[in-house]
């Protein structure tokens, strides 16, 4: 196996989603469906898309439902064989074999770097991928795929990056970048939620990483931060300060499922291009008939 290989992957679902209480009180963000699926099943088959064999999620509290939707459920397979839905066994029992799963638990939420510390054992001595579940990104290519091509041919950290309107910079980890190629940048600087008038560009990290294991002597040294979380992005910072790494802008849709309107907008456009529900759902809000609430105030306006 050459030493550039990416063979696995870490998704961070430990976080307490708290944009999208109270939804997630109880339940993980990541379970949230879109149309039909939940969010992390997007991006465990984005992972696997991409070559990925070993994917390790960060859980934490109250995440089980997680563990249980990548595992066989005996019951339910049962259930499908004896009712004659060979289809829908059939894909209850894809899930379960997408990758090989491993589970470890943040036993607080201390921030995304710290997420990311958890995985060290398990990761050991080669490159790996991050993913977070709440950037959904539909592209003809897998986000993470062209993120590892560039990994392989440049042999350093790669980040996927889009461009963001500058009003929204402060959401985002922010890049200073160095134009090398068409879409491609030299990673200068790195700033977290930087106010817009700091705020080196407006390319921001999208949640697609590919890094060397050498990030993690880094975390481990990586102080509290901003909100008082260990932030990967200070760790990035070091890391680029060490060696190569690279901004992609990825090719693609992205969306940001972990914020009420962008899950909204998610839902919408997933489900019009969904095969069995598009051209209903479709009709629907072509023909979308008036709410009673706003059919009474027509009404009672003309009265
Ligand atoms: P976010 O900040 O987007 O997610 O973290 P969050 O903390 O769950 O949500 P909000 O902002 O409070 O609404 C990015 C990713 O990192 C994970 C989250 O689960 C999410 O996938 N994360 C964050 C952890 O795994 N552990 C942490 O301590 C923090």
């Amino acid at each position: 196996m050459s030493r550039f290989e990416v063979r696995k992957a870490v998704i961070p679902a430990a976080g307490l989603g708290t944009r999208f209480l109270p939804a997630t009180k109880a339940s993980p963000k990541e379970m949230l469906p879109l149309v039909d699926k939940p969010l992390i099943q997007y991006a465990v088959e984005e992972a696997v898309a991409s070559g990925i064999e070993d994917i390790i999620i960060i859980t934490g509290r109250g995440k089980r439902a997680i563990e249980d939707h990548f595992d066989r459920s005996v019951e339910l397979e049962e259930n499908l064989k004896g009712s004659g839905k060979a289809q829908l066994l059939n894909q209850m029992r894809h899930i379960s074999s997408l990758a090989n799963f491993c589970y470890v638990r943040q036993s607080e939420a201390l921030g995304l770097g710290h997420a990311v510390l958890c995985a060290q054992r398990l990761i050991g001595d080669e490159p790996f991928a991050v993913i977070l579940g709440d950037e959904i990104i539909d592209a003809p290519v897998p986000g993470l795929a062209q993120l590892i091509h560039v990994y392989k041919k440049r042999q350093g950290a790669v980040l996927g990056v889009q461009e963001v309107p500058h009003h929204d910079v402060n959401r985002y980890g922010i890049v200073a970048p160095r134009t090398i190629a068409t879409g491609l940048h030299r990673v200068e600087g790195l700033i977290e939620k930087p106010a817009p008038a700091e705020a080196p560009s407006n390319l921001a990290v999208i949640g697609r990483y590919v890094l060397p294991p050498e990030i993690f002597s880094i975390l481990r040294k990586t102080k509290p931060g901003k909100n008082g979380e260990i932030q990967l992005t200070d760790a990035l910072l070091e890391l680029a300060k060490k060696s190569p790494m690279f901004a992609l802008e990825i090719q693609g849709q992205r969306y940001d499922a972990g914020d009420k309107l962008g899950f909204l907008i998610a839902t919408v456009e997933f489900a019009l291009k969904n095969p069995s529900l598009g051209p209903e759902f479709s009709d629907y809000l072509k023909n979308r008939p008036q709410p009673f609430g706003e059919r009474r105030t027509t009404r009672s306006r003309k009265a």
